[in-house]
C-alpha cells in the first residue's frame, strides 16, 4: 500500500483540499488546483533539536539593545527597508521578469565589500554572474557564487563558508527532499521558505529572497510566503523606460510609504536622490498640450510632467488612451469637462501620457491632466513655470489634497513661479513663507480663466 500522501493546492493563493475542486473556494479562481506530494514515507526518525521553552514576560520588562542596522552602501534601499538591513530579516523582492531583480541584488553584494555574501543563483550559471558583475564594475567584493537549487546542499555549503548575508535568485527555483513537488509549486516554495527563515532567524543573518511574479502582479507562490517573510519589496517600472521604483508593500521594520527610485544604465542601476530634475523634460519650446503635476509618492514629493493630445477623430469612435494613468479616471475627468465646462471632446481622440513611464495614482494629477487636455484642445500652451496640485471631482470642483505644503515647497525648490491649488486647501496654509505665487482656485472655469484669459 503507498504511503505517499497527496493533497491538492491552489496554486494562486496556496489553499489545500483533499480533493480536485475546479473553483478555489478562497480566491475564486477556475482551475488552479494542482496536486502535490505532501510527504513522502517518513524515512526522517531523528529527533527534532529541542527548542528552548520561553517565558511569558512583562512588557515593561522587556530590553532592547540597540536595534542594529546594516548599512546596505544603498540610499534608496536603505530607505525602503527604513533605515537599512535588520541582522537575521528576510526580504523578498519580487517583480517582473527582465526588470531587474538580479541586476540590484547583485550590485548590491559586489559593492558591500566589508560583508562576507554568498549569491545563490539557480537561474543563471556562475560564469553568466561573472559577467554581468564585470558590467557592474566589479571590486574585489567578498562575495561567492553558488549556483545550486537543492535546499539541503545549499545549506550544507552556508555551513561551511558562513556567508554574512545570503540572496537566493530565485525562491521559485529551490526544492528540499522533504517534499517531493516540483520546483515552484505551492509546497516546495512554502516549505523552503519557512526553513529559510529558521536559519535566518538563528543565525542572525540576513536572507534577501528574489520572487517572481504572476501575469496579475502578485508574487507567484501561496500567499503564505508574504507572511513569513519580514520584508515584501517591489521592483516595478516600464520596462521601456530607464525607471525603476522599489517600494516596500510590507515592512516589519519601517514605514511602507518609503520609496526607491533607479535608472537602468548599460552599467547597472544608478540611484535617483532628486527624482523631479529627471522627470521633467528641459525644452524650450512652447509646446500645448503639456502640464507639469506637484505629485508625492510614498513620502517624496516630486514633479511629472503629464502630455495630452486631442485632435479630431477620424472613426466614429472616439479614442481615448492613456500611458500611466488610470483610463477610467480619465473618462472621468473628459465627462466632466464636457458636462460642467461645456468643452465639448466628444467626438475628440484624447491621448494622455505620464512622461518617464510612471503610474501615478496620486488624485493630485487630476488638475494636471485636465490643464494638459484643455491645452492641447485649445493649442495654447501653459507657462513653463507653472505647476498644478489638485483633484477635480464630479461636480467640476477643485477639491484639496493632502500634504499641500510639501508640494508647493517641492516645486519652490524646482525654480517654478506659480502652482495652482484648491481654494480650499488654502485653509490653515501660511502663504506668506513661500515666494512661489499660489493661485487657489474653486472650479474648472476660474482655471480656465486664470490659464487662457
Ligand atoms: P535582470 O536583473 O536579469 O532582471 P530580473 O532578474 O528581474 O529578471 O535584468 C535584466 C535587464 O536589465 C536586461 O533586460 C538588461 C538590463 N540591464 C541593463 O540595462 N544594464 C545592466 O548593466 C544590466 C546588468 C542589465
Ligand atoms: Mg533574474
Amino acid at each position: 500500500m503507498s504511503k505517499i500522501k497527496t493533497a491538492f493546492f491552489c496554486q494562486n493563493c496556496g489553499t489545500q483540499s483533499p480533493k480536485w475542486i475546479g473553483k478555489c473556494p478562497s480566491c475564486n479562481e477556475w482551475n488552479t488546483f494542482v496536486e502535490e506530494i505532501v510527504e513522502k514515507e517518513k524515512k526522517q526518525t531523528g529527533k527534532l533539536p529541542s527548542i528552548p521553552q520561553s517565558k511569558p514576560q512583562l512588557i515593561s520588562e522587556i530590553t532592547i539593545s540597540d536595534e542594529i542596522r546594516i548599512d546596505t552602501k544603498n540610499n534608496e534601499l536603505n530607505r525602503v527597508l527604513g533605515g537599512g538591513l535588520v541582522p537575521g530579516s528576510l526580504v523578498l523582492i519580487g517583480g517582473e521578469p527582465g526588470i531587474g531583480k538580479s541586476t540590484l541584488l547583485l550590485q548590491i553584494v559586489i559593492h558591500l565589500q566589508k560583508l562576507k555574501s554568498l549569491y545563490i543563483s539557480g537561474e543563471e550559471s556562475v560564469q553568466q554572474i561573472k559577467l554581468r558583475a564585470e558590467r557592474l564594475g566589479l571590486k574585489n567584493a567578498n562575495c561567492y557564487i553558488l549556483c545550486e537549487t537543492s535546499l539541503e546542499k545549499i545549506f550544507s555549503q552556508v555551513g561551511e563558508l558562513v556567508p554574512e548575508l545570503i540572496i537566493i535568485d530565485s525562491i521559485q527555483t529551490l526544492a528540499t527532499e522533504r517534499i517531493e513537488s516540483s520546483p515552484g509549486s505551492v509546497s516546495q516554495i512554502r516549505e523552503c521558505t519557512s526553513q529559510i527563515q529558521q536559519y535566518a532567524k538563528q543565525y542572525g543573518i540576513p536572507v534577501f529572497l528574489i520572487g517572481h511574479i504572476t501575469k496579475d502582479g502578485h508574487i507567484a507562490g501561496p500567499k503564505v510566503l508574504e507572511h513569513i517573510v519580514d520584508c515584501v519589496l517591489q521592483f516595478e517600472g516600464d520596462p521601456n523606460y530607464i525607471f525603476r521604483i522599489l517600494r516596500a508593500t510590507k515592512n516589519r521594520f519601517g514605514s511602507i510609504a518609503e520609496l526607491g527610485i533607479y535608472e537602468m544604465h548599460g552599467a547597472g542601476l544608478r540611484e535617483v536622490a532628486n527624482p523631479s530634475e529627471l522627470l521633467l523634460s528641459h525644452h524650450d519650446e512652447k509646446l500645448s498640450g503639456t502640464a507639469i503635476a506637484a505629485t508625492i509618492e510614498g513620502i517624496r514629493p516630486f514633479l511629472i510632467e503629464v502630455q495630452a493630445l486631442v485632435s479630431s477623430a477620424v472613426y466614429g469612435t472616439p479614442q481615448r488612451s492613456s500611458t500611466g494613468f488610470d483610463l477610467r479616471r480619465l473618462s472621468m475627468l473628459l465627462a466632466v469637462l464636457e458636462k460642467r465646462a461645456g468643452f465639448r471632446l466628444g467626438a475628440k481622440d484624447v491621448f494622455l501620457n505620464i512622461a518617464g513611464g510612471l503610474k501615478v495614482s496620486d488624485p493630485a494629477i487630476d488638475l494636471a491632466v485636465i490643464s494638459a487636455i484643455l491645452s492641447s484642445g485649445q493649442d495654447i500652451h501653459i507657462d513653463k513655470d507653472i505647476c498644478f496640485a489638485a483633484e477635480v471631482g464630479l461636480t467640476g470642483e477643485i477639491r484639496p489634497v493632502n500634504r499641500i505644503e510639501q508640494r508647493i515647497s517641492e516645486a519652490e525648490k524646482l525654480g517654478f513661479g506659480q502652482i495652482y491649488i484648491s481654494k480650499y486647501n488654502k485653509k490653515g496654509l501660511d502663504l506668506s513663507k513661500f515666494q512661489i505665487k499660489i493661485h487657489p482656485v474653486a472650479k474648472i472655469e476660474d482655471l480656465f480663466r486664470h490659464l487662457f484669459g
